[in-house]
């Protein structure tokens, strides 16, 4: 099977990086109550799925070079009758025919199994502080073991994260990665097309919000990568709104930050459009400033530039313009180093994309410098400006307009490509784009 090639060469890959006498505990995600019996809808832990694919709660994956069976899975056991209730189980005979475990047990024996298997390892990778029971399960058996140390039992001596070594890989995505973000950046897109001429005054926020994930779920996506913001008027100067209930009013701007989810790859998009089809012209001071900017930074994404770099071009271009529409007063280089732009420009350009939303890698280098782009790397690029409603100081034309502008962008040996340049971004085509007939793919 194509797909567990690619879970068993990361496998390969995260072994070969570990320390030889390395053992890994690498547990799926818990599944969280939300009230009574019901739960939050599951979504696999990223680390746990890039390196099995295994999509059910309650597992564990362990992976050791010097076993007989390098990659063991403890798994839920078969049980038609709690099947019928909950859906299929892959059980023991799933774990190792379909997802490639040298080795399959119940989860339940993981307990009793886990001293015999920490035996002859000194490194046990493992997460501390995600998983409560487990992390007690690990100390009791490492005190059990060195409790029957005089027996020449060897105890592991170091408990070892293992974000230092899979983050890394995580980080410089794979063809195979690639092409899921290609595609789940592409329907995504479609999403926020079909939003914009959606989207008219009378509707609810939540209508848009729902057309989005329609067209989300419509073209294969298995959920949102994060909760959609669908912020209105200003609305949109909150930056994490999800309440997505205000009626939609003339005149007001429509942000939209949504990325669908695909094969557990995220996409992370925001545009921000007119809920009648027409910019205003403080709106459209605002937003033009917010564009400038996000293609400076685009721009400034390229092999060896560092992480921080469109950001720094953000900053500048966002000053400047700030300055030019009297909202901030002074010289660019002061209100820079004195972060004066955080009044309207709160958060960072980018993060890095993947798995997660926000996905893991480090940003800095040891030395604290900030760490270049490399070929396979991804990250957004988001500036916004962001005018409080109730800012006494800010001319009161520009109060309550927020605009974020948000791409994401894959780094290339030449360059960059944008994986969301589907979606309209100039002010004519996006007022085009909002005037269009608002249609649903059937
Ligand atoms: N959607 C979350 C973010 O833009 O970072
Ligand atoms: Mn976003
Ligand atoms: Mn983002």
């Amino acid at each position: 099977m194509a797909a567990q090639t690619t879970h068993a060469k990361r496998r390969q890959r995260f072994l070969e990086a570990m320390e030889r006498d390395g053992i890994a505990i690498l547990p799926a995600a818990p599944e969280r109550p939300r009230n009574g019996d019901v739960s939050y809808p599951f979504r696999q832990d990223s680390d746990f799925l890039y390196l099995t694919g295994f999509p059910e709660p309650e597992a564990i994956c362990v992976l050791s070079a010097q076993s007989e069976t390098p990659y063991t899975l403890f798994v839920r056991p078969r049980d038609p009758e709690r099947e019928t209730w909950e859906g299929r189980r892959a059980g023991e005979a799933g774990a190792r025919e379909v997802f490639g475990a040298d080795a399959a047990h119940p989860i339940d024996s993981f307990e009793e199994k886990l001293p015999e298997l920490l035996k002859g390892h000194d490194h046990v990778y493992y997460r501390l502080g995600h998983h409560p029971k487990l992390d007690a399960l690990l100390q009791r058996t490492l005190e059990t073991l060195r409790a029957r140390n005089r027996d020449g039992v060897k105890v592991p001596a170091a408990i070892v994260d293992p974000g230092a070594v899979l983050w890394e890989m995580r980080l410089r995505k794979e063809p195979e990665e690639v092409e899921i973000l290609r595609r789940v950046c592409a329907l995504s897109a479609e999403a926020h097309v079909v939003a914009m001429a959606f989207a008219r005054p009378g509707l609810n926020e939540r209508d848009v919000q729902a057309a989005v994930e329609y067209v989300f779920r419509r073209r294969g996506a298995e959920a949102v990568g994060y909760p959609s913001i669908v912020a209105s008027g200003a609305n949109a100067t909150m930056l994490h709104y999800v309440q997505n209930d205000a009626p939609l009013e003339d005149g007001d701007l429509l942000l939209i930050d949504a990325g669908a989810e695909l094969e557990g790859y995220s996409a992370d998009i925001t545009r921000t459009f007119p809920v009648g089809g027409q910019f205003t012209g403080p709106q459209r001071d605002i937003y033009q400033i917010v564009l400038e900017a996000q293609g400076k930074a685009i721009e400034a994404v390229r092999p060896g530039a560092p992480f921080l770099a469109p950001h720094e071009v953000t900053v500048r271009t966002l000053t400047q313009g700030l300055v030019d529409l009297g909202l901030l007063e002074g010289e660019v280089d002061a209100l820079i180093e004195d972060e004066k732009y955080k009044r309207y420009f709160m958060h960072k350009t980018g993060h890095w994309l993947g798995l997660d939303v926000h996905d893991v890698g480090a940003y800095f280098l040891d030395g604290g410098e900030s760490r270049p782009f490399e070929p396979g790397m991804v990250t957004t690029i988001e500036p916004g400006l962001y005018v409080a409603p109730d800012d006494e100081e800010a001319d009161a034309r520009f109060r309550g307009i927020g605009v974020r502008i948000e791409d994401d962008v894959l780094v290339t040996e030449g360059g960059r490509e944008v994986l969301t340049g589907g979606v309209p971004k100039t002010i004519e085509e996006v007022e085009a784009a909002c005037q269009r007939e608002a249609s649903l793919p059937l």
